[in-house]
């Protein structure tokens, strides 16, 4: 049975705990409610919202539509063969159970991505990554409804075009679908990836002598925790913008004014610069504007303390934006969505 409320408050479905209204809201448990939704009289006319954890969402305003919270749950093993097991799992599924799921199974790939705010239908529209993996690495497919014609389609991992916090689904065919399932091909033996930052070290202080699944999961969360807010506790969507990849030619040159500054070398013409060493070198880390402000020890990240607005955690992004082009001449581009 759907049920469709009437001006709901959606500050318990956003991370940044956003107190904005919306007009309608219904929440789907599987294919069907989808169905009976899209077939509903009004819904087409309705501005719709597709919501998943709300963990990469800034409410600027009251939605003057319809939420589409997707709660459809289960993890089913579809295939498996002596390398690879190949797992379903509904999109309303929360990212990090369905990872410590993968990672109590043994089954290797997504251990970097604990601890992820989110779900997993949600991950692949901005093909999240964190720790040199990303969800693309071990994405297989995923099934999503139209939401005009109501039609079943699978995107392959071609298909979805991933990039670096990008697929389709922020672009040609944005808002056009709800993904229902995604499915993932896992390794039964496990390729660990800990070159990147700190997993080394901190493995290190775990005194973890021998790799496994379990240790490099733990060891992620263990960092995680040491920067990033935790949204239960103070809202926010975790990075606020992407990092921007840059001219190499741009990069030597500022490296000449700031040779601090880091990078990490795409390839011959491009360099990924740190967003956040950029806004912190602008003085903005750790500041606080009443109720909101930038976290303490990742730059990266805006925080709302509580009742903080939508609109205000914008102007703040537009001001570090501002600040970051004045002093290093790099525009920064949002990777949270706006609405
Ligand atoms: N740095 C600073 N000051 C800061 C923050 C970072 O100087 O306040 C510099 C340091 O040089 C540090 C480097 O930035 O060595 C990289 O920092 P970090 O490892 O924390 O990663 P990030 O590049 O800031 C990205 C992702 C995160 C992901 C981490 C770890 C983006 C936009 N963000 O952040 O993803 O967890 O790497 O892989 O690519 C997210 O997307 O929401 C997210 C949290």
């Amino acid at each position: 049975m759907l049920t469709i409320q009437s001006n709901v408050s959606l500050k318990s479905y956003n991370t940044f705990g956003i107190d904005a209204t919306a007009r309608y809201l219904v929440e789907v448990d599987n294919d069907e409610d989808i169905q009976t939704l899209l077939q509903l009289p009004d819904v087409q006319t309705f501005p719709k919202l597709i919501l998943g954890g709300g963990s990469n969402l800034l409410l600027t305003q009251d939605f003057n539509g319809l939420v589409v919270k997707i709660n459809i749950k289960g993890i089913q093993t579809v295939k498996e063969d002596q390398d690879n097991v190949w797992i379903r799992a509904g999109a309303g599924e929360n990212w990090h159970e369905f990872v410590m799921y993968c990672v109590e199974k043994g089954l290797s790939g997504l251990e970097n991505l604990s601890l992820i705010p989110g779900t997993v239908g949600a991950a692949p529209m901005q093909n999240i990554g964190a720790y040199g993996v990303e969800i693309k690495d071990t994405f297989e497919r995923l099934e999503a409804v139209h939401i005009l014609t109501g039609q079943k389609r699978i995107f392959t991992k071609e298909e979805c075009r991933f990039g670096y916090r990008d697929s389709i689904f922020k672009n040609e065919v944005r808002g056009e679908y709800i993904i229902s399932h995604v499915q993932f091909r896992l390794q039964k033996t496990p390729t660990f990836h800990v070159a990147y930052g700190d997993i080394q070290k901190t493995l290190d202080q775990m005194g973890i002598k021998e790799l496994t699944i379990k240790a490099v999961s733990d060891a992620v969360i263990k960092i995680r925790r040491s920067k990033l807010p935790d949204p239960a506790e103070i809202g926010n969507a975790g990075s606020f913008f992407k990092n921007p990849e840059i001219p190499a030619a741009q990069y030597q040159t500022l490296k000449a004014t700031f040779p601090e500054i880091p990078g990490y070398i795409i390839n011959d013409e491009t360099v990924k610069v740190p967003a956040g060493w950029l806004i912190e070198q602008c003085g903005w880390k750790g500041k606080r504007f009443g109720s909101i402000g930038v976290h303490a020890r990742q730059a990266l990240v805006l925080v709302n303390y509580g009742g903080g607005k939508g609109n205000d955690i914008r102007q703040l992004a537009e001001k570090i934006q501002l600040s970051v082009e004045e002093q290093f001449g790099i525009r920064l581009h949002t990777e949270v969505n706006f609405i």
